[in-house]
């Protein structure tokens, strides 16, 4: 008779716990300092190729204009937001996430769908090898 068969492994990454920590806190405390009135915070992980690992913060905040998708990782940048309420920053945190990420092999992006439409981050990591 056959075992109980193995659950899948889930995706694991390979880093320093302690800035991969920093890194995540980072993009969540985006994602709740950047969203309005309503907070719903979706944090996922998922493997999209065999030597990667995805961390997924998505908002459904203040969005990010296309134009500074990328300029937002830019030590001290701050996007000047119009209709929403200005929050408090000092515009490194983005820099640090990014830093951490290079320093791991890794990279993250934004994407957006534009003012008010939310945001989502992606920690992209290389795979801890089984
Ligand atoms: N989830 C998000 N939704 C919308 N805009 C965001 C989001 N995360 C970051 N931003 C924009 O990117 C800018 C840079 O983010 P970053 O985390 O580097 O700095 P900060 O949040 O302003 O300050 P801190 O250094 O305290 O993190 C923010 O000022 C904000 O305009
Ligand atoms: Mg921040």
């Amino acid at each position: 008779m056959r075992g109980p068969r193995a659950l899948p492994a889930p995706p694991s990454g390979r880093g320093d716990a302690e800035e991969l920590r920093t890194s995540i806190t980072n993009l969540v405390d985006n994602a709740v300092k950047y969203s309005t009135d309503v907070v719903r915070i979706t944090v996922a992980v998922a493997a999209p190729s065999p030597d990667s690992v995805w961390v997924r913060v998505q908002d459904r905040g203040v969005g990010i204009p296309r134009k500074q998708l990328k300029r937002i990782f830019r030590r001290f940048y701050r996007v000047q937001t119009r209709g929403f309420k200005q929050v408090k920053g000092t515009g490194l945190g983005l820099y640090i996430v990014r830093s951490i990420a290079h320093a791991h092999g890794g990279r993250v992006f934004a994407q957006s769908e534009g003012e008010g439409r939310g945001a989502t981050f992606t920690l992209e990591l290389p795979r801890l090898a089984s």
